[in-house]
């Protein structure tokens, strides 16, 4: 009996230096150290033994199985040891690797545009004045001398809230708003957001405009095209050369549109210009009389001029993009170039 035990100790330790994953290792103490496990199984017999050797007989049983669960523990511990070295490799920080760079946002070129032009105006002293987007019929048409039945009133050029409330179609309310609440000498300047049914390639429903008015004593249609002029030298450089074209505002009399080179085609004629060569930036004339008269100033003794810019319309061209929708997407490639 004495040599089984000690050829059983011996074949235990050979499986166990095979035995290198954690389940042999359990499969090992199951098939000596279990309940019907080989050293179990012998330990029983021992009732059997010759009295005087049962002693002897115990003491090694206890030794070689004190000795096989010692070496499946230390097995055991080693692989546990190993699996967290393995994790801590596999964790590990490579801190010379390069950052991810972080994508800095910026300004919207519109807004950019916007920013620039309020700043060539504030060094001619136009302050900044605000107006609601959801606008009166009074406000929108009628202080400005827009008759019930004029054109612009159409369906089709405005978007109505109700019978008396539109969506502004221009930023133009905020000269009435403002000289109801301002005596002469006025020099403001309105930035906003402005609303029509409108949509093709320079036209979108909902676009910036940028109002100004000027109205003291003495004004001529001359400063007028002397502070478009500056302006539009500001922004496009000295050798541009702007058109004031005479046309129509019920607001002003006379009217001017003012038109620079198409940079698209260089005049040429194209897609973005109509094949006019021409891109239609401001609207702008001196105020008419009948629109005094609706905040209370004396013609005789004040006039002025007012305009009104398309903000997009001024971006694209000093950008040279080719449909005004690009502004709208969302595109990061294209709003990065900015
Ligand atoms: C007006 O809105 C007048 N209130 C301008 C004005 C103010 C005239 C003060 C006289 C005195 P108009 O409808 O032409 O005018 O629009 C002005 C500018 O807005 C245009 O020159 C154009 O650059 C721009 N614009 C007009 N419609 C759109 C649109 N759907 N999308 C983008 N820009 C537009
Ligand atoms: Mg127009």
């Amino acid at each position: 009996m004495i040599r089984q035990l000690e050829e059983l100790a011996r074949r235990a330790d050979a499986e166990l230096q095979e035995a290198h994953a954690e389940e042999a290792l359990n499969e090992l103490r199951t098939k000596y150290l279990g309940r019907k496990g080989l050293l179990t199984q012998m330990l029983r017999q021992l009732g059997s033994a010759p009295p005087a050797e049962r002693p002897r007989l115990g003491k090694l049983s206890n030794e070689i199985k004190d000795k096989i669960a010692g070496a499946l523990d230390a097995a055991l511990k080693r692989i546990e040891d190993s699996r967290g070295d393995e994790l801590l490799r596999q964790e590990a920080v490579d801190v010379t690797l390069p950052g991810r760079a972080v994508r800095i946002g910026q300004r919207h070129p519109v807004t950019q545009v916007m920013e620039e032009i309020c700043g060539i105006f504030s060094r001619l002293g136009f302050t900044v004045e605000e107006g609601p987007e959801i606008e009166t019929d009074y406000y929108n048409f009628e202080a400005l001398n827009i008759p019930k039945d004029h054109p612009a009133r159409d369906m089709q050029d405005t978007f109505y809230v109700s019978d008396n409330i539109v969506l502004r179609t221009h930023t133009s309310p905020v000269q009435i708003r403002t000289m109801e609440k301002m005596r002469p000498p006025v020099r403001i300047l309105s930035p906003g957001k402005v609303y029509r049914p409108d949509s093709d390639v320079s036209h979108t429903p909902m676009f910036h405009q940028i109002e100004g008015l000027l109205v003291d004593r003495g004004i001529t249609f001359g400063d007028l095209k002397g502070v478009l002029t500056f302006f539009l030298q500001e922004v496009f450089g000295a050798d541009i050369l702007p058109r004031f074209r005479p046309s129509f505002f019920p607001f002003t009399e006379p009217s001017a549109e003012v038109d620079i080179r198409c940079v698209m085609c260089g005049g040429e004629g194209c897609r973005v210009c109509g094949q006019s060569g021409w891109l239609e930036i401001l609207g702008s004339g001196m105020v008419d009389p009948a629109v005094f008269a609706n905040v209370g100033y004396d013609p005789e003794e004040y006039s002025g001029f007012a305009f009104g810019l398309g903000v997009e319309r001024i971006a694209m061209l000093k950008y040279g993009i080719s449909d005004i929708r690009l502004f709208f997407e969302n595109d990061a490639r294209f709003l990065e170039q900015f």
